[in-house]
């Protein structure tokens, strides 16, 4: 639906625009970041992936993903990518929510193994902690921050 991915790319710009290394450089439109949720849609349809929102007040707030799609040697295996909460709804618990909701779908199509990565130092290291994640190690200068300066970025893993 249109307004629903108006509403994801909204989310997804607020987070870049707060300066979030979620594979994105400035200057990154509410345009460019509607044609990516666009490619996820796709990917949603093709089955390779789970998309989760959650909503506070009918207002879309956050969102998670489950990439399904693996090599044929790691059926059992996941990964969660773009966690995303928007700047004035975070602190509330709305990131646990989706991921709670993500292991437990992911588990419902057969996942047993999910990984992520994430900017090491940031929360949602700690929310991943929290939640019963194992953190593996982290990788030096692994990516960028949108305004350019390099960051690194730790490997997590969870049975589900
Ligand atoms: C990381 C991110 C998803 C967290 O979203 P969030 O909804 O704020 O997360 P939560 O509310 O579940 O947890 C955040 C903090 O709020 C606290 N909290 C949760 N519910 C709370 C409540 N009801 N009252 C008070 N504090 C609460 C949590 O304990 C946590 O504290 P901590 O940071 O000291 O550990 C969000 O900051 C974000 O979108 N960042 C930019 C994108 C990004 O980096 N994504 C991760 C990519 S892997």
């Amino acid at each position: 639906m249109p307004e629903l991915l108006d509403a994801l790319a909204a989310v997804l710009h607020d987070c870049v625009e707060g300066g979030a290394s979620v594979n994105y450089m400035a200057p990154f439109s509410r345009e460019d970041a509607r044609g990516a949720f666009e490619g996820f849609a796709t990917e949603v349809e093709r089955g390779n992936r789970l998309l989760l929102a959650a909503f506070a007040g009918g207002e879309l707030v956050g969102t998670v993903q489950v990439i399904l799609a693996s090599p044929p040697n790691q059926p059992h295996r996941g990964e969660i990518a773009k966690l995303l909460v928007q700047r004035t709804a975070r602190g509330r618990g709305v990131a646990q929510l989706l991921m709670q909701g993500a292991e437990s779908e992911a588990r419902a199509e057969g996942k047993s193994l999910l990984v992520l990565d994430t900017v090491t130092g940031d929360g949602a290291e700690r929310l991943y902690e929290r939640l019963g994640w194992t953190r593996v190690g982290v990788i030096p200068n692994y990516a960028l921050y949108p305004d350019g300066r390099p960051c690194d970025t730790s490997v997590f893993w969870k049975s589900v």
